[in-house]
């Protein structure tokens, strides 16, 4: 998605604006610009190009050929209008005089720009954003903060906006609507950022608006406004995660940094949540008495975050013999739920920042449920409009195509089976304890799976020229299936499905002939036998047959399938846990081997905040 960037200080602008702009680029964009207030000039100077952040950068040296210290950057993932330099950002007024950036959508735009164009504005781009310089420029007699809060009354849809007037060249304006927005604070400067780590390297004391909130920054501070333009103060808070961690460590890609950061993040998740033979978490507002009144358990989310609510639901029902729905985000709003105060709904996201897992979030709080919502970014929308968040810790992941996120987001919601189950007293002590034995042992068990990954990556070698592959299994290991098919799609574009191996016979396996490839996922054990009988299904029609399964069963499996991966035997809780992980390395060594460009996939973002 977009990345927004804002400086109002001393030193140069531009230098800073493109190195924040360097830091959002993983968020996925096609094209990126600069407004800079130059000062001896008394103009606005906006330099912007279609394609990548570099284009750019050597446009204008550097930022080098750009005086002034107070400018605004954004790369921009297009909604309305085609990638070009015209629709780039920052977009401005008729006069020149007002410079806006903005992530997300005015969808109203098309009547404001009918209104603009009947008083005799020019337009010159396709987007929605010009409508808002245009507006702000329209209601302007001098006060600045006034004519933002008369468009503000007057635009709907979600905005993250940064605005820049040459007539008030000492401040910067900041507004926040479902699209989300950072305040940096400095000495004798002041930042504005759609993503922390666009202005980490100049502070670490940010606040994170709310919907609906202003903000003007100058150099000397920042004042906050409600949605009334009413003064109001905001918390600063500290972030202690390290530059380098937003960095690539040394890894050729993110996202296998990401991969093998796994048992650390999984360590960080875990451990503080098991504390004396119990599953805790701190801060949990849920009584118990709640749980055992739930009727029903909703799981909400989209992508991979669905996948791993598909597992959660498994572990769920199995544990608490509470019954469990999962729904995608996008459909959920639209499928008139059931859903109540008994109702409990679990969000899961990593960005916190997905519209449609929002959307959903949002409408399942209308309908009286309370929102459990299991995120990676702190501090996020999602986090912030739920009744509880529990974090996975696992730190900032920057590649498109999420891995430790995923993990730990696992982890979370299988911690979150085993404390459900014995606050319901649908656990016995014996098994309660195996299983939190099996969270003790998962991050190393990773480790162990990891330090195989050649295997893995011969594997790769022998098939990344298919373009059709299934990935087959029962119950987890279809929930699992889903994720490892993502993965290869999203990185690499080869064409995959996920498959309930039961299911395949009725229909679906007429597509498997000569050669095909099947990925057999066979790791739940009191399926195994069935999963078996698929692969001899599969390969009676001529398909290649890589299976997963555990170690037990690796020679009985090894008779029928042309390759076998294992992963060890670990408490049936973490199978999916540990059996992602050479799903995850399959897709990243097959995608290396067809050299697609792994951490910014095509037409992906990682954060997709437009429904
Ligand atoms: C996962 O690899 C994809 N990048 C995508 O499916 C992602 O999981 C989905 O967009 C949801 O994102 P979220 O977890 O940040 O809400």
């Amino acid at each position: 998605m977009c990345g927004i960037v804002g400086y109002i200080g001393r030193e140069q602008a531009a230098p800073i604006l493109l190195e924040g702009l360097s830091r959002l680029e993983y968020r996925g964009y096609d094209s990126a610009g600069v407004a800079v207030y130059d000062q001896g000039a008394d103009t606005l100077s906006v330099h912007k190009a279609k394609g990548r952040l570099k284009v750019l950068s050597d446009q204008i040296e550097g930022g080098a050929t750009v005086p002034g210290t107070v400018g605004l950057g954004h790369t921009r993932w297009a909604t309305h209008g085609a990638p070009s330099d015209v629709n780039s950002h920052p977009q401005v007024s008729r006069s020149g005089k007002i410079a806006v950036v903005h992530n997300g959508i005015i969808e109203n735009y098309a009547e404001l720009k009918a209104f603009l164009s009947e008083q005799g504005v020019p337009f010159t781009s396709e987007t929605d954003t010009e409508v808002v310089a245009q507006l702000i420029e329209y209601f302007y007699e001098g006060d600045l903060l006034d004519a933002v809060g008369r468009v503000l009354r007057r635009i709907e849809g979600a905005y993250a906006l940064g605005i820049l007037c040459s007539d008030a060249p000492d401040q910067l304006i900041a507004v926040r609507k479902d699209s989300p927005l950072i305040l940096g604070y400095g000495e004798g400067c002041s930042f504005l950022a759609s993503d922390v780590t666009a202005i980490l390297r100049h502070t670490r004391q940010v606040s994170y608006m709310e919907d609906g909130e202003l903000a003007v920054l100058t150099r000397d501070g920042i004042q906050c406004y409600n949605h009334l333009m009413q003064p109001i103060s905001k918390e600063i808070v500290q972030v202690d995660w390290e530059v380098d961690a937003a960095e690539k460590g040394g890894y050729e890609h993110f996202m296998f940094k990401e991969i093998m950061e796994q048992p650390e993040a999984l360590r960080r998740c875990i451990s503080p949540r098991i504390r004396d033979g119990e599953v805790y978490f701190e801060n949990f507002s849920l009584e118990d008495d709640y749980i055992r009144g739930l009727d029903k358990i909703y799981i909400v989310a989209c992508g991979s975050s669905y996948h791993v609510g598909m597992v959660g639901k498994y572990h769920l029902e199995r544990l608490t013999r509470k019954p469990v729905e999962v729904a995608l985000a996008s459909e959920f709003r639209y499928m008139e739920p059931i859903v109540g105060p008994n109702t409990l709904v679990i969000v899961i996201s990593q960005s916190g920042e997905t519209l449609d897992t929002m959307a959903a979030l949002r409408e399942a709080h209308r309908l009286g449920a309370k929102i459990l919502s299991i995120v990676n970014v702190v501090g996020s929308s999602i986090a912030r409009e739920s009744d509880q968040v529990l974090y996975t810790w696992a730190g900032p992941e920057i590649a498109v195509a999420t891995t430790k996120a995923y993990s730990t987001q696992l982890a979370l919601i299988n911690l979150l089976a085993l404390r459900f189950a014995r606050i319901l007293g649908t656990i016995t002590p014996e098994a309660y304890g195996a299983a939190l034995e099996g969270f003790r042992q998962l991050p190393d068990m990773v480790e162990q799976v990891l330090s195989h990954r050649d295997d893995i990556q011969y594997f790769a070698s022998q098939y990344f020229n298919h373009n059709s592959v299934f990935f087959i299994g029962r119950n987890v290991d279809y929930a699992l299936g889903l994720e490892g098919s993502l993965k290869l799609k999203e990185i690499s574009y080869i064409h995959s499905e996920a498959y309930a191996s039961g299911e395949l016979k009725h229909g679906t396996i007429s597509l498997i002939e000569e050669g095909t490839l099947v990925i057999a996922l066979s790791t739940y054990g009191p399926l195994f036998q069935k999963a078996m009988s698929n692969v001899v299904e599969v390969k009676s029609r001529g398909a290649d047959v890589l299976a997963l399964t555990t170690d037990s069963h690796r020679e009985e499996m090894g008779r029928t399938a042309d390759a076998v991966v294992t992963i060890p035997d670990i408490h049936e809780l973490m199978l999916p846990s540990l059996g992602v992980v050479p799903l995850q390395l399959f897709a990243y060594y097959v995608a290396l081997m067809r050299g697609c460009d792994i951490d910014k996939p095509r037409n992906l973002a990682k954060s997709v905040t437009v429904e």
